[in-house]
């Protein structure tokens, strides 16, 4: 079996999407989980980029010793030191450097040449190996790039050290058959290209990303980067599920080709990044979307019900979602509950299980049937909860079409004192916001989306709320569930405007 490397870069492509910011602690849970999931590489951050994708790089270096982790880095020696820095406690460290390569980004952005890029490029792997010997090269925008010159840095950078070279589709430009030419060309042409491994970075521009890196793979790469849920900067990146779910399904098609990746934690993994990034998986997304494993049509049900293999193609216990649609009721006791959880895959301590225990009671005496999902939204509320920062204690609203929309808001402070303040506003949950402003007092923040959903079907679901805030250029999410969509919001919020505190104070 020939191995391909999978490198996850949700933790810096990923959350370069827009209005994905991630804290430090959401980032180490996230590495955690893709350790788990068995990734190869956690591209962890851009540490040159800010202190807090510094301190996110060093902390998954010093916690995660499985997986081999990535900084990336521009093709300048203090970015390179600088991600040596936070690398340096990691099991198996590996830094990454890109420089552009194609004429447009040389001509209209970095104003060089061709010789100069080369040097440069080849200087700088030289300098990154001072202090890693896995040193991965991206010469960026390469599939805009004359392909003569691309085989040239390849080959260059490879002298100077470079142990896996990356071609990336930077603007998901690429068509799967003249991609899948570029890498067999480099193979051809490249001399001493079995020196290095070739990866390919595909962005989603143009809906093919996976298509991309799929027939690279094809033509002899050998390391696929990619993000959970296929998140990313624009359209986002080729999609860790789908590529690792290719591979495995089409075996005819990839002989003898498999990833280290256990695929039963995949769903997990989804919903985690889902949770934290508050990015909504579509309901039609391949392997992770609610509709992936969903049979509508009736020929379909028969079949499925007959032999499932008529109308799917994988078993979705294979992904890791969950096989049994048991309910839990409020005289299911400790017990179950427990159960629930374990094949839910959640291993809590005894403090967060009390918690969760609690707040399925209150569930339960408001809902007649609690389901797993019920119970994946308790237990990520849970998590939400951030130490040393403000938490709801109270809310209530009076609105209705004749009345003036206005909340009453009870926080207890980081201090734990309890601080109180009413607003009113244009609807209940804008006067929710207006009394929290009250209390919180953030200079200049902004509310820019403002989402529900609810989390089963039925008229007693819980609601999640996703809000986006606004702080000085930088977006933050918050998120909140709870049956009633008021409290749900008031919770969102407070969630959102303690982010913005939280990276106020790790940024002094
Ligand atoms: O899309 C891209 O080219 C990148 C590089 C940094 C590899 O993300
Ligand atoms: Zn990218």
């Amino acid at each position: 079996m020939d191995k391909i490397t999978i490198f996850d870069t949700t933790l810096r492509d990923g959350e370069q999407a827009a209005g994905g910011t991630l804290n430090v602690q959401e980032k180490l849970e996230i590495a955690r989980q893709l350790e788990k999931l068995g990734v190869d590489v956690i591209e962890a951050g851009f540490p040159v980029a800010s202190p807090g994708d510094f301190e996110a790089v060093s902390l998954i270096s010093k916690e995660v010793r499985e997986s081999a982790i990535c900084a990336l880095s521009h093709a300048n020696a203090a970015a390179i030191d600088r991600a040596a820095e936070a690398v340096k406690k990691a099991a198996h460290p590996r830094i990454h450097v890109f420089l552009s390569a194609s004429d447009i980004h040389l001509v209209y952005q970095l104003k060089k040449s061709r010789q100069e890029i080369l040097e440069m490029a080849c200087k700088m792997v030289a300098h990154a190996k001072k202090y890693v010997d896995d040193i991965e090269f991206s010469p960026m925008d390469a599939s805009r790039t004359d392909p003569d010159y691309i085989y040239q840095i390849v080959e260059e950078v490879i002298k100077c050290g470079a142990t896996t070279v990356n071609i990336p589709d930077t603007v998901g430009y690429a068509i799967p058959g003249e991609f899948g030419d570029l890498i067999g060309g480099i193979f051809k042409n490249v001399k001493n290209i079995g020196k290095t491994v070739i990866s390919v970075h595909c962005h989603n521009d143009l809906g093919l990303a996976v298509a991309n890196s799929l027939e690279a793979v094809k033509h002899g790469a050998r390391q696929v980067e990619c993000t959970v849920n296929g998140i990313g900067e624009r359209a986002g990146n080729a999609s860790l599920e789908e590529i690792v779910m290719a591979i495995k399904t089409r075996s005819d098609i990839f002989k003898n080709l498999s990833t280290g990746v256990n695929s039963a934690e995949i769903y997990k993994t989804s919903r985690l990044v889902s949770e934290l990034t508050g990015f909504v998986v579509q309901p039609n997304k391949a392997i992770v979307g609610a509709n992936a494993f969903r049979h509508e049509s009736g020929i379909h049900q028969d079949g499925v019900i007959k032999m499932a293999m008529t109308y799917e193609i994988m078993d979705p216990r294979v992904v890791g979602i969950p096989a049994s649609s048991l309910v839990l009721g409020k005289l299911s006791g400790r017990h179950a509950f427990k159960e629930r959880l374990a094949e839910l895959g959640y291993d809590l301590d005894d403090a967060a299980f009390q918690r969760a225990f609690t707040a399925f009671i209150a569930l339960a005496d408001k809902k007649r049937e609690v389901t797993d999902k019920d119970i994946e939204s308790l237990v990520a509320e849970d998590k939400r909860t951030i130490a040393d920062a403000y938490h709801l204690d109270r809310v209530q609203v009076t609105c209705g079409d004749r009345g003036i929309p206005t909340a009453a808001v009870r926080l207890v402070a980081p201090d734990n004192k309890t601080i109180s303040d009413a607003a009113i506003g244009t609807g209940p949950v804008d006067a929710v916001c207006e009394a929290i402003d009250k209390i919180v007092k953030i200079p200049d923040i902004k509310l820019t989306e403002f989402t529900v959903k609810s989390v089963t079907e039925g008229i007693d679901a819980i609601g999640e709320v996703l809000i986006r805030v606004e702080s000085k250029g930088i977006t933050y999410t918050g998120r909140g569930a709870d049956t009633d969509i008021i409290v749900a919001s008031a919770k969102a919020y407070v969630n959102a405007l303690n982010r913005v505190v939280t990276a106020g104070k790790t940024k002094k």
